[in-house]
C-alpha cells in the first residue's frame, strides 16, 4: 500500500489526554513507515515548536500554523513558497469593519498576523457571521470566517484556512489528496473535513464538527490522541482493502469540483 498523510489538529485532537497521546506514540512508531504527519493548528509556529519538545511528538514532515496561514516543512522550518496566496486583503481594513461589532474583542497582539485577524465572540449567531461577511465583501475583502467553540473567531484571506492549506501541502509533498487523511475537533477542522480528504473527528470535538456529515467522515469512538489512532486505523483498513477502488467512488476522472482529488 502506498503511503498516506495525516494532517492533524493539536489541541482537543492529538493533546488532552497524556495517556491517550502515550498510546499513540507508541503506535505511531509502529506505523511510521506508512504515514507521513504534519500538524495543522490555530496556534503559531513556534507554540507549535513547543508543545512538539513538551510532549515529544513524533517529528512530523510538515507544520501548518496560524489556522492555515503559515506552512513550514520540518525539520528545514523553511515556509512553504507561494502561500498564502491572497489578493483582495488588508488586515487593516477587516480590523475596521470589525469595529462595528463590539461583541467582538481582538485576541491579544500576539495572536494577530498579516493574514489572521482574531477575536472572541462569545456564542456568534448565524447572522452575525453573515454580517461580518457582508461588509468585508462591501469593503472588496475576500474573507474566510472561521468560527471555533463558540468563541474564536478568525479572519483569514478568501482561499486560505486548513483545508486549502492541507491540500496544498499534500501536493507539494507528492501525496494525491485521496491519500490524505485530516484529524481534527473543532470549528477551525471544519474545513479539512471536505471531501477530497479522509476525516477523523474525536469523540470530544465540538458540535460544529460532531455535527458534519459525509462517507468520508469517520467519527471515532474513543476521544483525543486515542481517537485519532482508531480514525486513522479506520481509513487504512478501508483503502488497503481490495475492493475498495484507488479513488473514492464518488470521483469522476477529469473532473475537480472540490470533490476527491
Ligand atoms: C488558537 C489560536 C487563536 C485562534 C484559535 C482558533 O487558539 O491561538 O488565535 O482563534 O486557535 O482557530
Ligand atoms: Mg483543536
Amino acid at each position: 500500500m502506498s503511503r498516506l498523510l495525516v494532517v492533524s489538529d493539536l489541541d482537543g485532537t492529538l493533546l488532552g489526554d497524556d495517556d491517550a497521546l502515550g498510546a499513540f506514540q507508541k503506535w505511531y512508531a509502529s506505523r511510521s513507515s506508512l504515514l507521513a504527519l504534519a500538524y495543522s493548528s490555530g496556534r503559531s509556529f513556534s507554540s507549535i515548536l513547543e508543545s512538539m519538545r513538551k510532549f515529544e511528538l513524533p517529528a512530523p514532515a510538515a507544520i501548518i500554523s496560524e489556522v492555515g496561514t503559515q506552512i513550514h516543512t520540518f525539520p528545514s522550518g523553511e515556509p512553504l513558497s507561494n502561500w498564502p496566496a491572497s489578493r483582495f486583503w488588508s488586515a487593516d481594513v477587516v480590523k475596521e469593519v470589525l469595529k462595528c461589532l463590539p461583541k467582538a474583542t481582538p485576541q491579544l497582539e500576539e495572536f494577530q498576523t498579516r493574514f489572521k485577524v482574531s477575536y472572541f465572540l462569545h456564542n456568534a449567531a448565524e447572522r452575525d457571521l453573515n454580517q461580518i461577511h457582508q461588509s468585508l465583501k462591501a469593503r472588496s475583502i475576500e474573507a474566510e470566517i472561521i468560527y471555533s467553540s463558540d468563541r474564536d473567531l478568525d479572519i483569514l484571506p478568501g482561499g486560505v484556512n486548513k483545508g486549502f492549506a492541507a491540500i496544498h501541502l499534500a501536493e507539494k509533498l507528492g501525496f494525491r489528496a485521496n491519500r490524505t487523511i485530516v484529524c481534527g475537533d473543532s470549528g477551525n477542522d471544519a474545513s479539512m473535513m471536505n471531501p477530497r480528504c479522509w476525516g477523523v473527528i474525536v469523540a470530544n470535538a465540538q458540535r460544529e464538527l460532531k455535527s458534519l456529515t459525509g462517507e468520508h467522515l469517520y467519527h471515532a469512538r474513543a476521544s483525543f490522541a486515542a481517537g485519532v489512532v482508531e480514525g486513522i486505523e479506520h481509513w487504512i483498513g478501508h483503502l488497503s482493502r481490495s475492493a475498495i477502488p484507488a479513488d473514492p467512488p464518488w470521483s469522476t476522472p477529469g473532473e475537480d469540483h472540490g470533490k476527491p482529488g
